[in-house]
């Protein structure tokens, strides 16, 4: 019997799978976050780690949990992005890494839809403007957004989820590209970034956050969409710099914005919330039910199998 340490409640039945397998779980008392103190005293004695991604397992938390200070053998992240993970730190010290891949695309891909049509059609300001008394009625002029059906979508990444998404759009009768460093050898697919951006009426954003993606959608980038265009980003909010999106927005370079992730999330920029036709969530982009269960048991399937000795299809390094 292993001792898994939960870093916040999971969902209802996410532990099932370290249940049955008879793993002892340390589970927390209250619902907030770890300090980073608290995490490395926490992973000290234990054989396996399931966090979030608010949990930064940086070198130091690899370091108190690993031999030679501890016996962690395995990190599980629940979320498909392991950006908050020292990879090279938990492959130097011999501790696994999963992370919640295939469950959560078409939640995901449901909210990147709902952006983009929210933003396109104005959706939130909408409603703010009727929720504050401030619609005096139907009018010809009000809130004009633009088309959806025909529009031409760009996709930055093509992974499950950017193919999740243009699963939607050609039920919306959209043309679909797609940007990959690496040819996909399938429809659609654009060698150059600024030049798929720059023909399309939307781009929505589905790549990991690395150190090639940080600050991807800077100023000259964004400058490259057209003035009509919306920004959609359901991936990690440092792949856009969000002054250089907001400058775009206020002088209506760019038409409006999408967006599920921050670049700070304990501390949302604040130009955003008055930028022009924007929609902005909380990171919901999984966040239904189902969803969240699964990603939960998968991620803890994948201690139970590492712990088991064994390969499981979600491991990201071992
Ligand atoms: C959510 O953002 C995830 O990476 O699963």
């Amino acid at each position: 019997m292993a001792r898994v340490l939960i870093t916040r409640h999971l969902p209802a039945g996410g532990t099932d799978p370290l249940i049955e397998a008879g793993h002892e779980i340390i589970d927390r008392d209250d619902d907030a976050p770890f300090t980073p103190e608290q995490l490395k005293a926490a992973v000290s004695d234990v054989d396996a780690v399931v966090c979030l991604l608010t949990d930064k397992i940086d070198a130091e938390v690899i370091a108190a949990g690993a031999a030679p200070a501890g016996r962690l053998k395995v990190v599980a992240n629940v979320a498909v992005g392991y950006d908050n993970v020292d990879l090279a730190a938990a492959q130097a010290a011999q501790v696994a890494v999963c992370n919640t891949p295939g469950v959560l695309d078409e939640t995901t891909a449901d909210i990147a839809f709902l952006l983009i049509l929210a933003a396109t059609r104005r959706a939130s300001e909408a409603e703010i403007d009727l929720r504050a008394q401030r619609w005096p009625g139907w009018g010809i002029n009000q809130y004009l957004g633009h088309d959806i059906h025909g529009a031409t979508l760009g996709l930055v990444g093509y992974g499950r989820i950017a193919q999740a998404v243009a699963r939607r759009a050609a039920g919306f009768s959209m043309t679909v590209r797609h940007h990959t460093r690496s040819n996909t050898n399938l429809d659609g697919w654009c060698a150059d970034l600024d030049e798929m951006i720059s023909e399309c009426d939307v781009v929505s954003i589905h790549v990991p956050l690395t150190e090639q993606t940080r600050g991807l959608f800077d100023a000259k980038r964004i400058a490259r969409m057209s003035r009509s265009a919306v920004l959609v980003n359901t991936s990690r909010g440092p792949v856009v710099d969000e002054d250089a999106l907001v400058d775009a927005l206020e002088a209506g370079e760019l038409f409006g914005a999408g967006l599920d992730v921050y670049a700070d999330e304990s501390a949302v920029n604040p130009r955003l919330f008055n930028a022009p036709h924007t929609v902005l969530l909380p990171h919901i982009g999984s966040a239904s039910h189902a969803t969240r269960q699964q990603m939960a048991r998968v991620a803890c399937a994948g201690v139970v199998a590492v712990l088991a000795g064994e390969q499981p299809d979600n491991l990201v390094v071992d």
